[in-house]
Formats: structure tokens, sequence, C-alpha cells
């Protein structure tokens, strides 16, 4: 039975860890706070800060697990390279430190050349303004430390005071301590997809069907499967994923983001993991994103990934922030043929904290369920 340390525990955790168990493992659920989802079905917790050097490799030491699996972006990087020599770092070490920073990752898919917006880093203000002023576009400020679309603005081309709360805002709400932002082409994209890629020891890598999805703000709110076709761009998108995924090297899942613009495709970001947009195949496949990790990192065979149906979803998102609170209306939604609600059973809210899910044969149905849901806070 191999024993695995989870690090970061949230909704994915929590559904990495029942396709865990599925298969015979034990699993210690890690995260900075008490009672996080994957905590509530892991054999054991431990709550700890993550990016923490000192309290991640005591833990990491005293557990003993066969394979660390990251599940979240926060976490001390350094200490899985280090530890890389004695264990196994789900998917490796080196894929978790390069998509840990927008920059790392964004500047290896450039140097393997699949197309990319067009960027810059900015360290301060001053070279904000001086790359932003060189681009001269309709861009986007991200830090490069950050996820869910945290301190992420959109600006003109010329606005020079946007740009200025865009280096501000990126600042304010970046993880880490090293101030440091990428300006980016803004893409004028028909859609945006994420593609399931399965890295394999013993087999070949294969790709689940591709998930469209819609983001507000930068954060995922709705992706659908099986609903639409994307043509021969979507093994283009097959293609680039193999080569980047082949170039971070390890076994497991990884979510690999593009944007599709005409007949282009365009490389966005990756998550070494299982992806938000990707709960949908909890609905749609034979075996889900988490089915397909748990048995690429346990190096099982994966003989085939069948779409069952097609489906959408829809996040539920808190609006207020609150020790206690309550989704009402899930029995409403559960009487629409074909519907499916979760809860992620999070002890406490904060706006757009993300609290559960709607699932629906169709993108219109899935809005449809959602919009019954109504959550009081006491
Ligand atoms: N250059 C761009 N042009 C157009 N839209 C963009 C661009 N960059 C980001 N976006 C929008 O913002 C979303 C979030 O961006 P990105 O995936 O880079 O950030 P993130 O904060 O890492 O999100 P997550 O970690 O949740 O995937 C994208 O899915 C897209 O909708
Ligand atoms: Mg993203």
């Amino acid at each position: 039975m191999k024993k695995i340390m989870l690090l970061g525990s949230g909704e994915l955790g929590r559904e990495l860890t029942i396709s865990l168990k599925r298969l015979g493992c034990t699993v210690v659920a890690c995260d900075r706070y008490e009672n996080a989802p994957a905590m509530q079905v892991a054999d054991q917790a431990l709550v700890f800060d993550m990016l923490d050097a000192e309290h991640l490799r005591a833990h990491v030491k005293s557990v003993d697990p066969d394979l660390v699996v990251p599940e979240i972006e926060a976490i001390n990087t350094q200490v899985l390279l280090e530890l890389e020599a004695e264990r196994t770092i789900v998917p490796s070490a080196r894929a978790v430190d390069l998509t840990m920073n927008r920059d790392r990752i964004r500047d290896r898919a450039a140097e393997l050349g699949l197309p990319t917006a067009k960027y810059q880093y900015a360290e301060n203000l001053d070279e904000l303004l001086q790359g932003y002023r060189e681009m001269n576009l309709r861009a986007v400020v991200k830090p490069v430390m950050s996820s869910s679309g945290k301190g992420q603005s959109t600006i003109e081309a010329g606005d020079e005071a946007g740009a200025r709360a865009a280096w501000h805002h990126g600042v304010e709400n970046m993880r880490g301590d090293r101030p440091k932002v990428i300006i980016e082409e803004f893409i004028d994209f028909d859609y945006e997809i994420t593609l399931l890629t399965l890295r394999q020891k013993n087999a070949e890598t294969v790709f689940c069907p591709v998930i469209r999805h819609e983001q507000v703000d930068g954060d995922f709110k709705r992706s659908e499967q099986g609903t639409f076709d994307m043509g021969a761009l979507e093994a283009q998108a097959q293609n680039m994923a193999r080569q980047i995924t082949d170039d971070l090297q390890g076994y497991g899942l990884f979510g690999v983001e593009f944007f599709v613009r005409g007949q282009e495709v365009i490389f966005s970001e990756l998550s070494p993991r299982p992806h938000d947009t990707g709960l949908l195949t909890l609905y749609t496949q034979n075996l889900s994103e988490f089915d397909l990790h748990a048995r690429a990192i346990l190096h099982l065979p994966i003989s085939d990934i069948t779409l069952l149906r097609p489906g959408a979803c829809h996040t539920i998102n808190a609006e207020q922030a609150s020790d206690s609170y309550t989704i009402e209306n899930i029995a409403k939604v559960e009487a629409i043929p074909q519907v499916e609600a979760m809860h992620f059973n999070k002890p406490s809210a904060y706006p757009n904290r993300r609290l559960g899910i709607v699932f629906a044969p169709d993108a219109p149905t899935a809005e449809l369920a959602r919009s019954h849901i109504t959550i009081t806070y006491s």
C-alpha cells in the first residue's frame, strides 16, 4: 500500500484523495487550515505552512511518504528539489518548480518554440511603464506568482494611469516577497481550452477530450466538454502539450491551457496536476482527471479514456466573508434531470471563494441550475 503526502487539500485534493483511496493508498492531507476538503476524506491531516522550508522538510521526514503529491502552487519548491534525491515528487520537482512562477514556464515554452502572447517582465513600476510603452498594446498584467486571477488587470494601450494601478494591484495581490509581474499582449481569443494531458511511465502520452472554459476576472466559472468540436486544431494543441510535458518530465496528469484565435492555438500556462476546469470529468468521463492522475502516478495502466456523456459545469462562489454559511436549494438543483450539485464543505466563506459546483448535460442547463442556488451567511 503506497503512502501519499498530499500538499494542498482543496476540492481537487479531495477528489484525488478519493481516487487514491479507491486504489488502496493511504493519504496524509496537508494544508494551512484545518478541516480542508481533502482532510475530510484522508487518513490523516497535517496543518502547516507549506511555503515554510523548515516545516515542510520536517513533516516530509516524519510522514516518510512513498510519493509527495503537490496539489497547489504555494509550496516551497526549493525543498521539493532538494528532496527529490531521496523520494518521488509528483510529477517531478522540476515541473512543480517551473510552473510555480509564470515566468519560468513561459520562458521554457518560448524556448521550445510554442506560440505565446508577446510578453515582458517588470520588477518595478518604471520597468513596467517602459515595457508597456514599448509593447503599445492592450495588455494583461499579472504577478508572476499568483493563481485564480489574483492581482490580474487588463489595460488599454496608452493608459499610463491604468498601468500604474495595474502594478500596485499586482504587487498587493501576489504571493512571495519578490515583486515581479508579466506584461502580456491581450489575446482577443475566440475561446480558451484546457487539454488534460496524461504522461505515463509505461505507455504513450494520452489526452482527454478537450475542455472549453470561461473565466471571469481570471477565475474559472464555467467549463464544457463533448459539446463542441475544434477540428484539426485539437491535434495542434495535443502536439504542443506533448512537447512541453515531455520537457517537464515525470508521470501524472497535466492541465495545459491554450487560447484559440481563428486558426491559431496559443500556449497560455499549465498545471502539473489536475486542473480546476477538469472537475467536470467527474461527470463526463469513465475515469475522471483524478482517477487518471492517481493511476499515472502509481504507474497503473490506463486502457482507455472515454467520454460517457457531454457535460457542462458552473462554479458556486461566495459573495462575502463569513465564518459560517449554507448553500441553499441543492434539492431544487438535484430535481433537474441529469443535474448534480457538489458541495466542497469548506469551513468558511470569503468573497469569490469557490464553495461548490453544479454539473449538467449542457451549458444553459448548468447556468439554470446555478441560478437556483443561493448562499446564506450567518
Ligand atoms: N494574455 C491574455 N489575453 C487574454 N486573456 C488572458 C490573458 N492572460 C490571461 N487571460 C485570462 O485570464 C485567465 C487567467 O489567466 P492565467 O491562467 O494566466 O492565470 P491564473 O491566475 O494562473 O489562473 P489559474 O491558476 O486559476 O489557472 C485566463 O484563463 C484568461 O481568461
Ligand atoms: Mg490559468
